[in-house]
């Protein structure tokens, strides 16, 4: 018999919930928050009230879509973290009630788990290729940047990560410079492919092991647009495209010779990437380009995969309920990746 299990995401400003039928999605329900663009970042107290007003029509709609009843769930998934508190607690407090309402077992999720495995939720009109265990995820996202070493859907363990920002966190941060809006990432993506990424160069860093580092990046960016200023009042918007192919492809060169240095000292040759920073055009182009280059089995997410979706919860949450992991209803919500 199915399991049916109902994945609710709220940790940021995407309030989401999706149905999976054991691993195969039934639906998946995305409400994204414009109210942030005017601000040029989340505002966290505008992101809690909108999740209070998305996730009652958002969890309906999924539970609709899937074509069954909410008595048929079999589990409920939520994250419960890292994220912003307030956000979380929407999600949390939802799926608890709900839990409680339907006498469901409720399971955690670990939203960076969830990115993670967004690659192995299947579809049922396509085959999806998964990575074999062990693989190895590139993680990249407004809050994260990491090379993880995934040894089965519940077991994995980060080889490096960012000792300052992340890399989305770079993108977003200098789009707001440069004055091209919120998020950055899409924004820099798009004015890139019409530039010159060789014509400027920025500062990259010198971390050692696997860990990495962004602000530096920032910095250099920050700095050199504030010269060309001075000298010409018209500099960044005749040169924004060169601007941001160039930062783009410093930050690509940076997350990419890390994860081709674990590859090596690994010895494992099936690469997945996954995060919002994943539908990066240029990164993926270049997560192919080095697969082909070295003998890697290369695996992208679908877009609508990349950024915060409740398939992935879903789909994490699924593997911890076959695993007999159940949450009670005290649980609350936590902001930091170590607290959970
Ligand atoms: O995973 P995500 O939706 O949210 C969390 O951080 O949890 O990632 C959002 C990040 C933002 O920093 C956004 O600028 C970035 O993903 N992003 C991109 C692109 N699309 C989204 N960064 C680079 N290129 C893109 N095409």
């Amino acid at each position: 018999m199915s399991d049916y299990i109902l994945g609710i995401e709220s940790s940021c400003d995407d309030t989401s919930a999706a149905v999976l039928q054991d691993e195969y999605l039934l639906s998946n329900v995305i409400a994204s928050q414009d109210v942030h663009k005017a601000y040029g970042g989340v505002i966290p107290e505008l992101a809690s009230r909108s999740h209070q007003l998305n996730i009652v029509p958002v969890v309906s709609e999924a539970i609709r879509r899937a074509g069954i009843q909410p008595s048929q769930l079999s589990a409920i998934a939520f994250t419960r973290g890292p994220g912003l508190l307030g956000s979380l607690l929407v999600g949390t407090s939802f799926a608890k009630t709900l839990a409680l309402s339907l006498g469901c077992p409720l399971v955690e999720v670990n939203h960076l788990q969830g990115h993670i495995l967004a690659g192995f939720v299947r579809q049922y009109d396509k085959p999806t290729p998964v990575p074999s265990f062990p693989y190895l995820c590139l993680l990249v996202s407004g809050g994260n940047s990491q090379i993880v070493r995934v040894d089965s859907p519940l077991s994995f363990t980060i080889l490096g990560q960012t000792i300052d920002d992340a890399v989305g966190e770079a993108f977003d941060k200098c789009s707001k410079l440069m004055g091209l809006g919120y998020p950055g990432g899409p924004v820099i993506d798009k004015l890139a492919k019409a530039g010159d990424a060789n014509r400027f160069a920025f500062a990259k860093p010198h971390i050692p092991g696997l860990d990495y580092s962004f602000s530096g990046v920032k910095t250099s960016l920050l700095y050199f647009v504030r010269d060309e200023l001075q000298k010409d009042p018209a500099f960044l918007e005749n040169n924004k495209e060169d601007l941001c192919a160039s930062f783009q492809k410093t930050l690509i060169d940076i997350l990419m010779d890390k994860l081709i240095k674990a590859a090596k000292q690994t010895g494992i040759k099936d690469i997945a990437i996954g995060g919002g920073v994943s539908a990066n055009s240029g990164l993926r182009e270049r997560m192919v380009r080095e697969g082909e280059k070295r003998g890697w089995r290369t695996f992208l997410p679908e877009f609508k995969f990349t950024t915060d979706n409740a398939a992935m919860i879903a789909l994490a949450g699924y593997y911890h309920y076959k695993n007999g992991e159940r949450c009670h209803l005290d649980v609350a919500p936590v902001s930091r990746a170590a607290e959970l």
